[in-house]
């Protein structure tokens, strides 16, 4: 069947906010040690103890927002324990993830740090499971407050004397869980009693965020929009795709059936139903749309990977990560009038990662590649699509076989990606262009594989890698385009 595809290149749906490319980084296995923060006494080439062939790699990708420190780890952290003097720095247990030593030296000043070598607005998540609220709003105040004050002060001892800029503060996390098991009316109130205290310093103006539901806790989003919305400008929404079970076996990463595939892809496109719901929830208590839903963790999550310690969620990733990541972009831009963020967990060695690495070496995983082709989508304006998509089926598994999202830059050019599902057969798309006109230029690139659990290792890093792409062919406004198997395709267009 050939799918058909119409963009209206003239009809403007809203912008993608930029910061749905946003990623997260938690103490959590090594991710923060090991996979950014290397320290100044290492031979691995580093800048100010966060390792550079790291850096290099994310820089590429215009990351828009990072999340730090946690995850579960934020609610036990103590941000006091990690400033000062680095070899006098308190050493804790890492209860959540590995019981392993947390020696404290990527504090608040290395992130910060780590924020500004990647250019990217910093998202802190506080405290509020064993936390004070004395404790999470003297934080602010360490890192915002230009004047004299108890925790300016101590900022400036430690070597910063201006204080830095912070928009997105996040009010606890996982509430429900791992963040204090909590109700979400006991919640709402604590929200409302720790946020009264996140302070507005100087020009500093935060968006506060709320910890949202897990996946399909529709009561949660309800209670937390009822009694707190007023008080917030952002609630979290966590969803992972997971093939299996979470607790008698998610899957593995590599050795996957084609069945697995279109679980795990069926499992990736619920994302949408959940957003369309949790949003329609949100409308009746903020029609205006002013709260965002920041979708603050999602990715796969799979069994760890054979030998090494299941506290680090360490996993491979292959081109079906590749295909979820662009899947989940897809819907992410549809839903932009609500959907202001959204940091995949995580960045480097844990869960769905950019980035592995091992000792001094790393690679780009699939995913990485996908970031660094969809980065042109960072605050471009979406526009309309319709289309007529083939239905692909496996049991009782109903999916499109093709999606796709265009957009316009700020300089007139449309960027087109579509995604071909299918992990066996290669797709067909006729697309039509309405609303340009003239000669149209026309590039693309290709992320795909031959097999679908293909994957980059420290001895082949380019094994799945992106490539030119010219399996189209242009006529006036409408191309022909052949999208092979398990694929993700970008094509400019310039006119
Ligand atoms: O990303 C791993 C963990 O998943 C996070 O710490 C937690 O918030 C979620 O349950």
């Amino acid at each position: 069947m050939k799918n058909t595809i119409v963009i209206n290149t003239d009809i403007e749906k809203g912008k993608i906010n930029r910061n749905i490319y946003g990623h997260f980084a938690e103490h959590l296995g090594r991710c923060i040690y090991e996979g950014i923060w290397v320290g100044e006494d290492v031979n691995i080439s580093h800048t100010k103890g966060i390792r550079n062939d790291v850096l290099n790699a994310l820089q590429q990708l215009n990351i828009p927002v990072l999340r730090w420190p946690g995850g579960c780890f934020a609610d036990e952290y103590h941000w006091k324990d990690g400033i000062g003097t680095r070899e006098e720095r308190k050493r804790i247990v890492n209860t959540h993830w590995g019981g392993v030593v947390e020696n404290n030296h990527f504090g608040t000043h290395e992130f910060m740090l780590l924020c500004e070598f990647l250019g990217c607005e910093p998202y802190i998540c506080g405290n509020v499971g064993s936390g004070t609220v004395q404790e999470m709003s003297e934080w602010i105040e360490y890192m915002t407050f230009d004047g004299e004050s108890p925790m300016a002060n101590w900022r400036k001892e430690n070597g910063r004397t201006e204080p830095w800029h912070l928009k997105y503060f996040g009010v606890g996390n996982e509430n429900w869980g791992c963040g204090g098991h909590m109700r979400p009316e006991y919640y709402a109130d604590l929200y409302r009693r720790y946020q009264t205290y996140a302070r507005n310093y100087g020009e500093n103006r935060l968006y506060k965020i709320a910890g949202g539901p897990n996946v399909d806790d529709y009561n949660w989003t309800e209670i937390l929009m009822k009694q707190a919305g007023a008080f917030m400008d952002g609630l979290s929404l966590h969803y992972y795709t997971i093939p299996g079970d979470f607790w008698k076996g998610k899957g593995s990463a590599l050795n996957f059936t084609e069945d697995e595939w279109f679980i795990s892809m069926n499992k990736a496109l619920y994302m949408d139903e959940l957003i369309t719901k949790h949003s329609t929830i949100m409308d009746q208590y903020d029609p205006e749309k002013r709260v965002g839903l920041i979708i603050d963790e999602w990715g796969t999550w799979f069994d760890v990977e054979p030998g090494t310690n299941p506290g680090f969620l360490y996993q491979q990733n292959t081109i079906r990560d590749a295909v979820i990541a662009a899947l989940h972009f897809h819907i992410f831009h549809e839903h932009c009038d609500r959907v202001q963020m959204a940091n995949i967990a995580q960045t480097v060695n844990v869960l769905q990662a950019m980035i592995l690495t091992e000792g001094d070496k790393m690679l780009k995983t699939p995913t990485y590649h996908v970031f660094d082709l969809f980065k042109v989508h960072q605050d471009a304006t979406l526009l309309a699509i319709e289309s007529d998509i083939e239905i692909i089926k496996r049991g009782e598994i109903e999916i499109p076989k093709v999606t796709v999202s265009a957009s316009k830059d700020a300089s007139g050019i449309c960027h087109v990606s579509l995604v071909n599902i299918d992990v066996e057969n290669s797709a067909n798309v006729e697309l039509f262009l309405q609303g340009i006109e003239g000669n149209l230029e026309l590039s693309g690139t290709v992320l795909t594989a031959t097999v679908q659990n293909a994957h980059n290792t420290f001895d082949q890093p380019e094994n799945v890698s992106p490539a030119e792409f010219r399996q189209f062919q242009l006529e006036n406004d409408t191309i022909d385009v052949q999208l092979p198997p398990m694929s993700i395709t970008i094509l400019k267009i310039n006119s």
